[in-house]
């Protein structure tokens, strides 16, 4: 396998929208008109659903780390090649007119596959802990997602593994970037908390 071909890999299993499939074979509608109009966990969650978010989240993950760990398997200088693919795939979909999630749930799959492959367990423990941590603090996804994703490249830096801090640092801009409206309301202070939007 080429690099294209793994790009291509990671990009076709991250363009699985999980949430808007299980939101609508579960028969609450289209997920795009509802809340955030994000095709994410946290959206899910706002149908009421919690055992249907939490399965959007563990899919939106698994397809990071499936992506990353099965081109490793074929190549391990294909592993990057596919966690940008499934980030992208995730985040821009053809499928959805290139309308799809905020990443953050992908990139703890691709953090988790790192952690694997590097056999260091920080990638994801760090994630994890800032992501879960923030949350329960403020009830806040978005808040919780995005700091968790600003401290993975740093964690690669303090790991000392500079080619993964390019590779996270880029995911971790254009998840910024798809938050954009998120972070308009936690400066304008409406932005939902969880169990209470
Ligand atoms: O993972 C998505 C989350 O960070 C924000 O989702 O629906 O509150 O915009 P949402």
């Amino acid at each position: 396998m080429g690099p294209a071909a793994a790009l291509l890999l990671g990009y076709l299993l991250g363009s699985i929208p999980f949430g808007l499939i299980l939101t609508r074979i579960a028969g609450a509608g289209d997920l795009r008109a509802i809340g955030s109009g994000n095709i994410g966990a946290t959206n899910v969650l706002r149908t009421g659903r919690k055992w249907l978010a939490a399965l959007t989240l563990v899919l939106d993950m698994a397809k990071g780390t499936a992506a990353v760990l099965i081109a490793a398997a074929i190549g391990p200088d294909l592993a990057p090649l596919a966690a940008v693919g499934a980030f992208l795939g995730h985040v821009y979909p053809v499928w959805l007119r290139f309308r799809g999630g905020k990443g953050v749930a992908t990139l703890f799959g691709i953090a988790l596959a790192f952690s694997i492959l590097t056999g260091s367990p920080f990638y994801a423990l760090v994630f994890a802990a800032v992501w879960i941590g923030t949350i329960l603090v403020t009830r806040i996804s978005s808040l919780g997602g995005m700091s968790a994703a600003i401290l993975l490249p740093v964690t690669a830096a303090v790991l000392g593994r500079f080619d993964l801090v390019v590779l996270f640092l880029a995911l971790t801009l254009i998840l910024l970037w798809k938050h954009r409206g998120n972070v308009e309301r936690l400066m304008a202070g409406t932005e939902p908390r969880i169990g209470r939007a």
